[in-house]
């Protein structure tokens, strides 16, 4: 069975609508800006399918464009200003930047009630004590995928292959959180598929196409197929070998059309939470605890 990420962004995209609806009732329209370092074609399309959800919804955005040898000083000059910004309820940062930039220093200019995309350790360690304030939106979009399928995680075996800050740590850690036993695998996991064939619940996000065949895979498992890799011949796969293992899966996500879309409708998600948490907070200007 085919876990539909394009029919649950579209659920998550109108239920945020009527949220939208209710904020523009009070004088609130949220925005999101996106900041994007050089000129990266998947950057540039990422950046695209963000923006065109921002509009779809009803959102405010908008695009600071900088050149690939920019000087950091310029970019974190500008996150300060919109961050100061009232207009403005999340601020992200596409991803890569290029070599000059120190990254942490990037997402640590990000003021934590703006980091709609959770990347700011302030947030980071609010998720890991389970005080969750935005929750990364990739391993966000792949919890929302398994709850709308109902797929049982307390005490089921959780297996996570790619352990990077923005995927995979994160996607170890809800899933701990939803009290399933975790393992998190890896470039130096020795023998990957004595790992996997015990997931019941497999989420794959390392950027290898093919690295997950059949015989890696136990029957009926729930695969969760986060890589996003472009071919030579053009062609958009995940990490999975889809066709060999759909007849094994209990439940699959197709590339494209699986997490990715759910990615963005979080994203979506969580800068009308901003704006609604501006409100609530008196403005953004205010002073609100990171960890409420
Ligand atoms: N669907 C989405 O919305 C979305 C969002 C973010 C990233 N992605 C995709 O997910 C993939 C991972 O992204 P990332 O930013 O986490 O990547 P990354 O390169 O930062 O991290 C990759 C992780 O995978 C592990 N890994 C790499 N090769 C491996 C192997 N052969 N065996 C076991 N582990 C291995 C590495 O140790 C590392 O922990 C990429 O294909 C990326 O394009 C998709």
């Amino acid at each position: 069975v085919l876990l539909d990420g394009r029919a649950a962004a579209r659920d998550v995209r109108a239920a945020c609508s009527l949220r939208v609806e209710a904020l523009a009732g009070r004088g609130v329209r949220p925005g999101l800006a996106v900041v994007l370092v050089g000129d990266d074609p998947a950057s540039r399309v990422y950046v695209g399918n963000k923006t065109r959800a921002c509009a779809e919804v009803g959102l405010h955005s908008e695009v600071h464009g900088f050149p690939a040898d920019v000087s950091p000083a310029a970019v974190l000059g500008r996150i300060a200003e919109l961050n100061a910004n009232p207009e403005i309820h999340g601020v992200i940062v596409q991803l890569p930047l290029p070599p000059q930039f120190d990254l942490r220093a990037v997402v640590e200019t990000v003021d934590p009630r703006k980091d709609v995309d959770g990347f700011h350790r302030c947030n980071v360690g609010a998720m890991v004590l389970g005080d969750t304030v935005f929750p990364p939106c990739t391993p966000a979009g792949v919890m929302l995928l398994l709850e709308r399928a109902a797929i049982p995680l307390e005490g089921r075996d959780a297996v996570v292959v790619g352990a990077s800050n923005i995927v995979g740590k994160p996607m170890a850690m809800m899933l701990l959180q939803r009290e399933a036993t975790v393992t998190l695998c890896h470039i130096r996991t020795r023998d990957l598929a004595r790992h996997t064939r015990l997931a019941d619940i497999l989420v794959v996000a390392a950027g290898c196409p093919g690295l997950i065949g059949a015989d890696m895979v136990k029957d009926g498992a729930t695969v969760i197929d986060v890589g996003i890799n472009r071919l030579p011949d053009g062609r958009l796969v995940g990490d999975v070998d889809f066709d060999a293992v759909r007849g094994r899966a209990g439940r699959i996500t197709p590339v494209p059309g699986g997490v990715g879309p759910m990615t963005v409708a979080m994203l979506i998600q969580n800068t009308v939470l901003a704006a609604e948490r501006s409100l609530s907070a008196g403005g953004a200007a205010a002073p609100a605890a990171v960890s409420a």
